[in-house]
């Protein structure tokens, strides 16, 4: 694509996010003197925004305002700032070192002890100390000042997630005529749960300063408003077409959802060497090449529903002892947030309960559960879900969730199954997933034997329904949308 041929996109952009497309790292101690490419490793990130937003970028040039968290990322920057991609330079990113207090305040703080649990309804595991207030207001100022630094007048700026909702104020003030536009990547809560969030008035306050702000779905957008309408005594807020009117702007809340890139995905799977993968990953435990994988990729977030998954395949082998040694659970996991105490103990439950599992079926010849915390490439893990013959995806929450855009995408050799909880994004959006409530141990183990008993017409069937939908999501349209929803 080429992303300036679209009428709706700005000349240039600045987009902020917490997390960085490109990060340095020193591969070995820093030394004095001038820095070799030897010194320093470079890691492209591979979540949904860098692969949605870095293609963009590097079209049509501009800023990337970031954190700074990588050991070297300063040491190689011009005053914060570096040119990517290595060996491309077709964009800048500007670098924000942030303090160990500012991180513990601002990130793993009001970011990811209040916002997070609160807009993923869990408002009982928020906590909010009087620092992480202070912090996060401290960062978002920090961050709006490096994007006066790099903005003229009338530039526009796209803020990303929940890291930034009070920034966009803060420009707004130094840039009256900016456009500004936002995305909230994980749900929006319903009123009566946004009525949990300490200073929740602040925050709706420093979004209201934003033209467009965006969501995954319909709900989110319609929940914001709402909010909106109950607690900003001064906007007039117009519930049919999601537009609020506050302090001189004028913001459209926009039900946009974000895609993945499909042909990058596809290409992957398509190139991927699946018995290397099945060796590497699988070979001391599945040795068997017939026996089915059912899988499960996620961060170790008490959002995603692994301990329910864990107990709905205990209540399967146990109701279908027959099952038993005809298909193989293999949880891919990543550490996450583990400066948090609720991510640490998510973690070792999680272990706690692959052991038990596989204790309590386990023989001389099969293997029940299988659980890795390998790093895996892009490529390698596009093999892996090409090797599944079934993927769950049971999170209590979740704005979007792009490993049900990933696996079905994955599946080109047309045979699949995903069983979706209906209480993601995607299950409003995605068509042709076996959809389950998250919490429903019983419902959860009926849909992992319905995924391996679907004949193979309604398997193939459901697969290119999936398919489908998710081509019509790609994040190419994504970001078009986004701008077509700004002002003119
Ligand atoms: O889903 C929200 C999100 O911020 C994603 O954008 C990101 O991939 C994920 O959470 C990871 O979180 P963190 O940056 O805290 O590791």
């Amino acid at each position: 694509m080429s992303q300036s041929s679209v009428d709706a996109l700005p000349e240039s952009l600045v987009v902020v996010s917490n997390r960085q497309p490109y990060s340095h790292e020193w591969t070995a101690d820093p030394v004095e003197g001038a820095i070799t490419t030897d010194d320093v490793a470079v890691t492209t990130a591979t979540g949904g925004v860098t692969s949605a937003l870095d293609p963009l970028m590097r079209s049509l040039g501009g800023t990337w305002v970031a954190w700074a968290s990588g050991d070297a990322d300063m040491a190689v920057a011009d005053e914060g700032i570096v040119a990517v991609p290595p060996g491309e330079e077709s964009y800048d990113l500007k670098r924000v070192p942030l303090s160990e207090e500012e991180i513990e305040g601002y990130y793993h703080g009001y970011a990811n002890q209040v916002l997070w649990p609160l807009c993923h309804e869990e408002s009982g595991r928020i906590w909010a100390k009087p620092t992480y207030w202070e912090q996060y207001r401290a960062v978002n100022e920090r961050f709006a000042g490096a994007v006066r630094e790099v903005t003229d007048p009338e530039d526009t700026v796209w803020f990303q997630d929940y890291h930034f909702a009070l920034a966009p104020r803060r420009v707004r003030t130094a840039r009256p005529d900016a456009t500004l536009h936002h995305f909230w990547h994980i749900p929006w809560p319903a009123p009566t749960v946004f009525d949990h969030c300490p200073r929740g008035e602040a925050v709706l306050d420093g979004l209201l300063a934003c033209d467009v702000v965006g969501f995954h779905t319909e709900p989110d957008a319609d929940h914001f408003c709402r909010c909106v309408e109950a607690i900003v005594p001064d906007a007039t807020v117009d519930l049919d077409n999601s537009v609020v009117r506050y302090e001189g702007t004028e913001t459209r809340a926009v039900a946009n959802p974000l895609g993945i890139d499909v042909d990058g995905v596809r290409h992957r799977a398509e190139n991927a060497d699946t018995d290397a993968v099945r060796r590497q990953l699988l070979g001391d435990t599945v040795p068997d090449p017939s026996i089915p994988i059912v899988l499960g990729v996620e961060r170790l977030d008490y959002s995603k529903g692994i301990p329910e998954r864990i107990a709905a395949l205990d209540h399967l082998w146990e109701r279908r002892p027959d099952l038993r040694g005809e298909f193989t659970y293999v949880q891919k996991a990543s550490r996450t947030r583990e400066g948090i105490a609720a991510y640490r103990r998510y973690r070792q439950d999680v272990v706690a309960e692959m052991q038990r599992i596989n204790e309590r079926y386990g023989t001389d010849d099969w293997h029940p559960a299988v659980y890795t915390e390998r790093r895996l490439s892009a490529e390698t893990l596009a093999g892996l879900y090409r090797v599944a013959d079934a993927a769950l995806v049971t999170p209590h929450r979740d704005g979007m969730n792009l490993v049900a855009h990933e696996y079905p995408t994955a599946c080109v050799d047309g045979d699949g199954a995903l069983v979706l909880s209906e209480l993601a994004g995607a299950a409003t959006q995605l068509d042709g997933a076996l959809t389950v409530n998250p919490h429903d141990i019983a419902e959860i183990a009926d849909a992992i034997e319905r995924s391996l008993e679907l004949d193979e017409r309604d398997r193939r069937e459901r697969l290119a329904r999936l398919q489908a939908s998710i081509e019509v999501l790609d994040s190419t349209n994504w970001v078009e949308r986004q701008f077509r929803a700004g002002p003119d």
